[in-house]
């Protein structure tokens, strides 16, 4: 009895090491593969915040400081002329769009870029806490006028 007993119990932690096991091999997996489907999904701003009208003109001051602030804090992805080439671009796990793509922008409201800039999506940080709330909607009037001046690079998409 004593014998039955103990096969029986090794029976049973066999099987749990076993499930334990293969816990720790799928979960990983399984983790890796919602990162993946998340990562190929379309990025999608709300519905209202599409909607939301920029309340900065562009003017020749503020796309001068958003230049500025474009060469600090974005360049180095989003590339000098916007094409999403910039030194960091290769190493990124998700490309940067092309803002030099007009087909592309025309179909994106400032709305939606602002809220995008806002939130972040991995890799590109949120810029909510770095910059002002005007500062990210005069952004979104420089990054608007590289599919403007460049229409050569829309060619090479
Ligand atoms: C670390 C690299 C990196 C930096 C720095 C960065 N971005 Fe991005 N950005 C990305 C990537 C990658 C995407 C695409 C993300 C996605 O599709 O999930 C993106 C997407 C965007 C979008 C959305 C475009 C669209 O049409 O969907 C905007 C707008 C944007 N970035 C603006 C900026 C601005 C402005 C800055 C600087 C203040 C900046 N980014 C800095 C990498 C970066």
């Amino acid at each position: 009895m004593a014998e039955w007993n103990s096969e029986n119990n090794s029976l049973w932690l066999r099987w749990t090491v076993g499930l334990f096991a293969a816990l720790i091999l799928l979960v990983p997996l399984g983790s890796r593969g919602a990162a993946v489907a998340q990562s190929s999904s379309p990025w999608q701003a709300p519905e209202d915040a599409k909607n939301v009208k920029n309340p900065e003109k562009t003017t020749p001051e503020g796309l001068a400081a958003a230049a500025e602030l474009y060469h600090q804090n974005c360049m180095q992805c989003h590339g000098e002329a916007g094409a999403g080439n910039g030194p960091s671009a290769d190493l990124l796990v998700r490309k940067p769009p092309k803002f030099t793509n007009a087909k592309l922008m025309d179909q994106v409201t400032d709305g939606e870029l602002f809220w995008k800039m806002t939130t972040g999506r991995s890799p590109m940080p949120s810029w909510q806490d770095k910059l002002s709330i005007t500062q990210r909607w005069q952004l979104v009037n420089y990054i608007r006028t590289f599919a403007k001046k460049a229409p050569a690079t829309t060619s090479n998409e």
